[in-house]
């Protein structure tokens, strides 16, 4: 028998500890200028339930290394579920860090980036202490048909609804622009910092105009 498994959503992780150090060090005027504009509002009602986000990084050359490797997996992700790249240029749109609360509460509610291809996170700051990325489903059939999952399904909630991914600093995720992604709450008790970016691929065609 022929087992296949068309329609599946593919993610990629790796652990990149090399560019955590770094990029912390370049990615701290950018926080600390994201808690400056906010002062007045910490001033009068605190910290809670915040996230602290940059400006963005794609033109900043402390981050250059950085963006050119991620660019280049993006395009790779692409072209190896078979998607015809020698017809796209891929361009960013995005790429930005930010920082959840010191008092905790910090998160995001489930979203997707409008028009993207490929989506991608890379933690700076974490422990299994803080807040993780959450991803959902994203067939919205077989999300209105789900079964009870066997047991001890590492990683998979509510009848593989939704897949919760345990980062460390270093990890680097990358997924489908179309996949909706959300982030625990956070309780405040260690630092929670990541990088996250969204991907277009633009028709050759069009790029040269652009
Ligand atoms: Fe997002």
């Amino acid at each position: 028998m022929f087992i296949s498994n068309y329609f599946n959503t593919t993610i990629w992780s790796e652990q990149k500890p090399e560019f955590v150090k770094s990029l912390n060090k370049a990615s701290n005027k950018y926080i600390k200028d994201a808690r400056t504009r906010e002062k007045k509002f910490i001033k009068e009602h605190g910290d809670f339930g915040r996230s602290y986000h940059s400006t963005p990084l794609t033109a900043d050359n402390d981050f250059l290394d950085f963006r050119n490797y991620i660019g280049q997996k993006s395009w790779e992700y692409l072209d190896h579920q078979g998607f015809d790249m020698q017809q796209y240029t891929t361009m960013f749109s995005e790429m930005w860090v930010q920082e959840f609360a010191k008092k905790g509460g910090g998160h995001h509610s489930a979203h997707i980036h409008w028009n993207q291809h490929v989506s991608g996170f890379y933690f700076l700051k974490c422990s299994d202490k803080t807040s993780y990325p959450i991803f959902h489903e994203p067939r919205t059939g077989a999300r209105a048909t789900k079964l009870k999952m066997k047991p001890n399904q590492k990683g998979v909630w509510g009848g593989s609804e939704l897949i919760h991914f345990k980062p460390t600093p270093g990890t680097l995720i990358i997924f489908p622009g179309f996949l909706e992604h959300e982030f625990s709450v956070d309780f405040g008790i260690e630092p929670f910092r990541f990088i996250h970016w969204n991907i277009q691929a633009v028709p050759k065609e069009m790029a040269k105009d652009v």
